[in-house]
Order: structure tokens, then C-alpha cells, then sequence
């Protein structure tokens, strides 16, 4: 097919968009998403409300998009609806006022939700390509994401052919597309390079209705170097880790890893090459961040499998002037698959995410400020806590100078609940909850992972109540660490 009247500019494009329109777009976890018509949408927005018409869209993509999607449309109040996963700073505004409604999702859900109609229909696909082929071929940039299903489902799909990017990332794409049906095939993937898709994307190319040119990176900033903390949380981590392998419980090899998103989990992957006790490990991930390919470079892993390539431009460089190394070690999957809950019990992950906040009963919060303010969502997590062998989650035993402990009586909001967490750790140490009763919980957390100056306040709380229920709460002080934030701006005075 000759494409060539399709070439537009991002306004042209942007023009057959209209308000109220259902729009998926490209992109995981700040990779690959589209840049420039999303930008010209938003100054048609502007543009719109100024003249006193409303003009807002609703937007699914596989997970956390750009700045120049999540932004800019938030910016322009062009958002109404938002699923599964943000993490954007001016959306997250909108999110807690209340003027942008957010369902936020487990993202391997997400596909089968859109394969049999649980979501409205989807008016346009924008979708970030590397390049495309006569016959509607197309390769995908950074990320896998919610894309082939995206482009299946839309009435129509425009593309951003982003040059930035090398053609030959179709060489570490794997597009598989589970059937329609319920009762499909098993998904053979038997180690975590499994190849068991296609390389690019077939598209519909009557569906095409623009093409629009662009050359920019994913923008996507390096990460906060290691502090103190998160060594120290890393440290403990590979402790475990050295532990679990030696003593035989994780089997005859080291178990795949998944690693989850920000600063903190990248900070503690990083650790993991210091260890003398792990061999190369394989990750089957969500995300491969920068910590990643440090790890591949360093011969400290073998494999990964991932939803995106969520790296900085100067590790997005390295990767692709040495580009014949890294696509023997790199596979990125749509998420259905790179989340599979299914593959991920199978493979026996060790997965290992950031809390914001966990209780003394090992119930973990994910997504929430005081109970009450969305951060970002839960994103994989879920997909990867409750079916791994072993789910670990980090975090850093207080934050805001230690006004605020992460380890609370309970959790102001739950994402991944007690039967799901198997392991958590702080800079303090490590606490193995495994085939521990709630009480047993409790002392292990408050000794091993609270922050001293919270120790006995938490010990003071579980005693209030001690020989009242299987999990002894005080429902009317569960809270209290939360109000004394609230009120006093340190959760050490809260009153127990
Ligand atoms: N109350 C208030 N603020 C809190 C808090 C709490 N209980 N716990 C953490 N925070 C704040 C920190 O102070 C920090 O704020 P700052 O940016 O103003 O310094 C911020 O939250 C976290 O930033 P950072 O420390 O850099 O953490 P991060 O980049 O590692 O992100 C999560 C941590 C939890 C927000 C992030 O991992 C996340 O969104 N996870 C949920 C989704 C997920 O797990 N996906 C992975 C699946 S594969």
C-alpha cells in the first residue's frame, strides 16, 4: 500500500480527533508512547476551552506514558477518563481533585477486558512506530504495552513514525496475541527467552488514517543514584537472595527476577551485582530500567524479558551502538504476556516491588498517600506479587525525615494483601513471613524493619489488644500513625 497521502503533521492529525473521544495509545511505563499528536491535541483542547466548548478525551495505554501524553493533556484539562496506571505529576493532580475519573488496574487485565468488550470502544489508536512496512507492518519502539489489542480494537490508528529510534528493534520484539476465546491454547513460554511471537505488528493498513513523522527520544531521565538507603536495602536484599540459593530452597537454579518500577527498585537491582553468591541471573520483568542493562553489561544477567525498555537516552544509546550484543540478551512483550500471571507461577519468579507503606499483619500499600491521594497505582505489582514463588517488597523504613513510618498498625489503603507478601525489607533487615501466624508477623516486622524511633510505639499498639482476635487490631487507634500525620506532622506522636 502507498502511504504517502497519509504523511500528515501532528495538527493535521490531531484535527480528526474530537472531543469526547475514547483514545488508546502506545507506551509502558514512559516508553514508547506517542509525542507529538497527543501535544497538538492538547493546544486544540486550550484552544477549545478558551472558546468555551469543552473538549476532553479519555485515554488507555498500557501503563504510565510521557509527559507529552499524561502532561500535556492534563495541563490543557483534556483528560475525563484515565485507565490502568499514571504516573505523571500533573495528572496525578487532576486524579486527586477529582476532575479526572482514574480505574487503576492490574495491567495484565487490561487486553482481555478490551478483547471482549468490558470498555468502550476505542475511536483512534496513537501509536509510536519505528517503522513501517508496505503492507501495514509495523515496528514498535520502547515497549510492548497494550498496543497490538489497541490497534485491533480501534476504529482507526495513527502513527508516529519515530526515526529516533533504530528499525531493527523489531529483532527483540515478541507480539503474541492470545485467541478470543476462554478456552485457548496453554502460552508456551518454558524459560524467559521463550520466543513465541511474532517480530512486528500487523495492522489493518485500511485502518491508517495518518502518519506523522517525529524524532525524539522518550525523554526518560536517569535515575537517582544509590544513597545510603537504598544500599542498605539492597544490601539485604542479596542477603536473602544468597541465603534462599545456598540453602537449597529455591531449587536446583536461581529462580527469574522481576524488578519493579522507580528509583528505589533500581537502586536495589544494582546491588545485586555485588554479590559473589548469585550467579547471572534471568529477569522476566515488567520493566527493564537502567539497572538492567548495567547488569547485562556486566555479565551479571543473562536474559530479560520485559514490557519496555524504560531507560535513560544514555543507556538507550549504549543499547544501540552495540545494538547486535543486547538483542541476543532483550525480549519485549505486550503485557499480557510480560505480566502473565499464569507464566509468572510457572517460571517460579522471585518478584520484588516498592511499597509506600506496609502494615505489622504484612499487608501492603502500593498506590496511596494517607489513605486517601493516588501516586501512581498498582500497576504490575499485582500481577507479579501474588504469583511469584517469592514476592518481596522494599521500602525505606520511614520518609520525610522520619515523620512518616512506612511500617503503620494498618494499611491506609491495601493493594497486595498478607496472603500475598512473603518477604519484606527495609534498610534495617529483612522479615521472612512465611508460615508465620499474624502475632508472629507482627514481632517479626516491628523487629526487623521498623525504624527504631517507631519500635516501641508499635509494640505498644499490638499489645493493646493482644489476646483479643486472630489479627489483633484496635480499630479505633488502627489509624492513629495517619491522624498524627495529619495533625501534628509526625507520625511519632500519635496517640497510643
Ligand atoms: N507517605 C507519603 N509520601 C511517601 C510515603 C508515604 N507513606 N512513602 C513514600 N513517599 C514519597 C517519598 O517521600 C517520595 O517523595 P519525594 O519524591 O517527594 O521524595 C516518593 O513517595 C517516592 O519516590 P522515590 O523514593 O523516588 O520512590 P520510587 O521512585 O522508587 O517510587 C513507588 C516508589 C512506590 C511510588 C513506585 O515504585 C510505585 O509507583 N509502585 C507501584 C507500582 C509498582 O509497584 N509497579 C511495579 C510493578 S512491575
Amino acid at each position: 500500500m502507498d502511504f504517502s497521502p497519509l504523511f500528515k503533521t501532528a495538527e493535521e492529525a490531531a484535527q480528526l480527533i474530537h472531543h469526547d473521544y475514547y483514545i488508546g495509545v502506545s507506551g509502558f511505563a514512559g516508553a514508547g508512547s506517542p509525542k507529538a499528536v497527543p501535544s497538538a491535541l492538547a493546544e486544540i483542547a486550550k484552544e477549545e476551552h478558551k472558546q468555551g466548548r469543552p473538549f476532553k478525551v479519555s485515554l488507555i495505554s498500557g501503563a504510565s506514558t510521557g509527559y507529552e501524553v499524561d502532561g500535556v493533556l492534563a495541563e490543557a484539562e483534556a483528560i475525563s477518563y484515565r485507565i490502568p496506571y499514571q504516573s505523571s505529576a500533573q495528572l496525578r493532580k487532576e486524579i486527586n481533585k477529582g476532575s479526572v475519573s482514574y480505574q487503576d488496574m492490574h495491567l495484565s487485565s487490561v487486553s482481555d477486558d478490551l478483547r471482549f468488550g468490558l470498555l468502550p470502544v476505542i475511536n483512534v489508536a496513537i501509536i509510536e512506530a519505528a517503522a513501517i512496512s508496505a503492507d501495514g507492518e509495523i515496528t514498535l519502539t520502547t515497549s510492548g504495552g497494550n498496543t497490538p489489542l489497541l490497534c485491533q480494537k480501534a476504529e482507526s490508528i495513527i502513527i508516529e513514525l519515530n526515526e529516533f529510534h533504530t528499525p531493527r528493534l523489531n529483532e527483540i520484539h515478541d507480539i503474541y496475541e492470545p485467541e478470543y476465546e476462554y478456552d485457548r491454547r496453554p502460552i508456551v513460554i518454558e524459560s524467559v527467552s521463550s520466543r513465541i511471537g511474532a517480530n512486528t505488528l500487523k495492522v489493518d493498513p485500511a485502518k491508517i488514517v495518518a502518519i506523522v513523522k517525529t524524532n525524539s527520544s522518550d525523554g526518560i531521565s536517569a535515575f537517582k543514584p544509590n544513597t545510603d538507603i537504598t544500599d542498605a536495602i539492597g544490601a539485604n536484599v542479596v542477603k536473602f537472595l544468597e541465603h534462599e540459593y545456598q540453602s537449597g530452597k529455591m531449587g536446583a537454579s536461581f529462580r527469574p527476577l522481576q524488578s519493579g518500577v522507580g528509583n528505589i527498585a533500581n537502586s536495589v537491582l544494582s546491588c545485586i551485582s555485588r554479590s559473589e553468591v548469585i550467579p547471572p541471573v534471568s529477569m522476566y520483568t515488567e520493566v527493564a530500567q537502567d539497572a538492567v542493562i548495567d547488569l547485562i553489561k556486566q555479565g551479571r544477567c543473562n536474559f530479560v524479558s520485559a514490557c519496555s525498555l524504560t531507560v535513560s537516552d544514555q543507556v538507550l544509546s549504549k543499547i544501540y551502538s552495540d545494538f547486535d550484543f543486547y538483542k541476543e540478551k532483550i525480549l519485549i512483550r505486550p503485557q499480557e504476556i510480560s505480566n502473565n500471571p499464569g507464566i509468572c507461577r510457572q517460571l517460579g519468579i522471585i518478584s520484588i516491588n516498592t511499597a509506600i507503606e506496609v502494615d505489622i499483619f504484612g499487608n501492603v500499600n502500593s498506590s496511596h498517600f494517607y489513605g486517601t491521594h493516588m501516586m501512581n497505582g498498582i500497576g504490575g505489582s499485582g500481577d507479579f506479587a501474588r504469583n511469584a514463588a517469592i514476592s518481596i517488597f522494599v521500602c525505606p523504613s520511614t520518609t520525610k525525615n522520619g515523620a512518616i513510618s512506612a511500617i503503620v498498625p494498618m494499611v491506609a489503603h491495601t493493594d497486595h494483601t498478607e496472603h500475598d507478601v512473603k518477604i519484606i525489607v527495609t534498610e534495617y533487615g529483612v522479615a521472612d513471613l512465611r508460615g508465620k501466624s499474624p502475632r508472629e508477623r507482627a514481632a517479626c516486622i516491628i523487629e526487623n524493619c521498623a525504624h527504631p524511633d517507631y519500635r516501641a510505639i508499635l509494640k505498644r499498639y499490638l499489645e493493646l489488644n493482644q489476646d483479643d482476635g486472630h489479627t489483633p487490631h484496635t480499630l479505633e487507634k488502627a489509624f492513629s500513625f495517619h491522624t498524627a500525620y495529619k495533625a501534628k506532622g509526625d507520625m511519632r506522636l500519635a496517640d497510643i
